[in-house]
């Protein structure tokens, strides 16, 4: 991963309410715009970090950020590792898409190491293993608490990085959080360089998590015209109908006996489930995803409605 002083360096960081680049000084975070709030009240710094958020449009609260000095508001345990094996079968997507995306972006790059952007990076995605141990990409990621594997805090409403400033970025399993995902889309192209490459994955048919914090689900098609101004390499879904369904059994039993423990006891009963995905139509599957996937690559031409219609690849 890229060093935050690198980013620094390389004025690669901006103010997420007006654009004018960010300055260190003294150890404080400052806006260097003129008549910009954060000119004059620097950006809370915390664990370590700038907390780079335009709190006025965020649902960050920067005393409560503070309070809790970066910390996640949500819990991020993750089931033991020998039952989250069984109940998820290894995440062959997102490895197969991010490796096309660097084959991609180093024949453009010529010998310059690309330079991705992770969007809610705060713990490393399900099959990006590899992309975070390879020492040839400049990796930089944000989120909105502070982790050790982000450079610094910020909200994907206003990216605090500059306009085309990177090669790809990679968004899993996020937009589902955010409140308006349209915003985020715009905000990944406007950092992406002109043919920067998107990976996207995000949840359709799974129930809520991480309570508070999950606002949207996306069909295949509304996943694809969300990065309408990209034009599309591959999309489809990574989890499919039967990982849906596991999903919908253990919620529904929660339901019915009012019990988490009894739900994730039905889970692992069902655990099988997940692994009849690979055997599925995939047409059909696609219309009943656990969730779904697209790779792009910024154009000048977006699609428009009636390319949408005519995109429709499920089993209908
Ligand atoms: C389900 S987790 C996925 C984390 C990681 N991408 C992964 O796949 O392990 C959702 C992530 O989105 C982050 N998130 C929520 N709202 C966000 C926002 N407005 N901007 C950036 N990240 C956000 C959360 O903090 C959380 O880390
Ligand atoms: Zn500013």
């Amino acid at each position: 991963m890229l060093a935050l002083d690198a980013l620094v360096d390389q004025d690669l960081l901006i103010c997420p309410r007006c654009g004018s680049p960010v300055r260190r000084e003294d150890g404080e975070w400052r806006c260097a715009g003129a008549h910009c709030v954060y000119a004059q009240d620097p950006f809370p710094v915390v664990a370590g970090v700038p907390a780079l958020v335009d709190f006025e449009h965020s649902v960050l609260d920067a005393d409560r950020l503070r309070a809790v000095q970066g910390a996640s508001e949500v819990s991020r345990s993750r089931s033991a590792g020998l039952l989250r094996r069984l109940l998820h079968p290894a995440n062959t997507t997102a490895p197969r898409n991010v490796a096309r995306m660097l084959e991609l972006l180093r024949t453009e790059t010529r010998g310059r190491r690309p330079r991705v952007l992770v969007v809610g990076g705060g713990t490393v995605g399900d099959g990006l293993e590899a992309l975070y141990a390879d020492p040839t990409v400049d990796l930089i990621a944000f989120d909105v608490y502070a982790s050790p594997v982000t450079q610094f805090v910020g909200d994907g409403h206003s990216v605090p990085l500059a306009d085309a400033s990177v090669d790809g970025v990679i968004v899993q399993a996020v937009l589902e959080h955010v409140l308006e995902p349209t915003v985020v889309a715009s905000q990944i192209e406007r950092v992406l360089r002109p043919g920067g490459i998107v990976y996207a994955d995000t949840p359709f048919l799974q129930q809520v998590h991480e309570g508070a914090y999950d606002f949207t689900r996306f069909t295949d098609s509304g996943h694809r015209f969300l990065f309408r101004r990209f034009e599309r390499i591959d999309s489809g879904s990574v989890a499919g109908a039967g990982t849906a369904l596991r999903w919908s059994v253990d919620h529904f039993v929660r339901a019915l006996t009012r019990s988490v423990p009894l739900g994730r006891v039905a889970s692992l009963v069902f655990f099988w489930l997940s692994w009849t995905d690979r055997l599925l139509d995939q047409r059909h599957s696609v219309d009943a995803a656990s969730s779904v996937f697209f790779l792009g690559r910024k154009t000048e031409e977006p699609i428009n409605g009636s390319d949408i219609i005519d995109y429709y690849q499920g089993g209908m």
